[in-house]
């Protein structure tokens, strides 16, 4: 338990400095954005800059908000590869946007697990509270709503993804408060709605009080 808490913890801090440094580089315009996809490539060993085809597209979404085409192949030049090859992975993973969406992309999982544990009323809350279906965005472009697979956060299902955070063990009224928290031009705080304990419930958590 206290290994995969800590594995956890690490991945997950290796994954916020990934990010921070992406996120510095695109809003340092291009000057920072090509040292950043420099020492991406510099990762990889000489003669494999295909392997830098994930970060390199990611960092492309963060300086656009999304992937158009230029982007691309602009991408497939930088790495020596046919653009099919890029446009192959850019299709496959759902985290890359193939049109432009809301300042607040809102991924919702379905996925078995996530269903059995009522993601259907999380959907449900979402869509009266910004009276939008799944793959559309709110007139005010704040808010862009997908149905996706399984984002690796199952034991704290039912959960979203909102831009880069995660918002775990919802209930409706979690969800109408994170929406009311964004509209207001706040970040609610990501993580899991009920108190944890590493991977076990505290006793003042939602669940043991619907037990008691
Ligand atoms: S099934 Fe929803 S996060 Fe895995």
């Amino acid at each position: 338990m206290f290994l995969s808490s800590t594995l956890r913890s690490a991945v997950s801090y290796a994954a916020r400095q990934v990010r921070s440094l992406h996120q510095t580089s695109a809003r340092a315009g291009a000057g920072g954005i090509f040292v950043r996809v420099e020492a991406i490539i510099n990762n990889y060993p000489e003669g494999h800059k295909a392997a830098a085809t994930i970060p390199v597209l990611d960092l492309a979404q963060r300086q656009h908000g999304w992937l158009p085409i230029s982007a691309m192949n602009k991408v497939a030049e930088i790495l020596g590869v046919a653009p099919m090859r890029v446009y192959e992975v850019a299709t496959f993973y759902t985290m890359f946007l193939r049109k432009p969406v809301g300042k607040y992309h809102i991924q919702i999982c379905t996925t078995t697990p996530c269903m059995l544990c009522d993601s259907d009323s999380i959907l449900e809350a979402i869509q009266n509270k910004l009276g939008i279906k799944v793959g559309e965005t709110t007139a005010d472009k704040l808010f862009t709503l997908t149905e996706v697979e399984c984002l690796g956060a199952c034991v704290n299902a039912p959960m979203v993804q909102i831009n880069d955070n995660y918002y775990e063990d919802l209930k409706p009224s979690d969800m109408e408060q994170i929406i009311d928290e964004l509209k207001a031009g706040r970040v609610p705080p990501p993580g899991p709605r009920i108190m944890l304990d590493s991977c076990e419930v505290k006793p003042t958590s939602r669940i043991q009080e619907q037990e008691a």
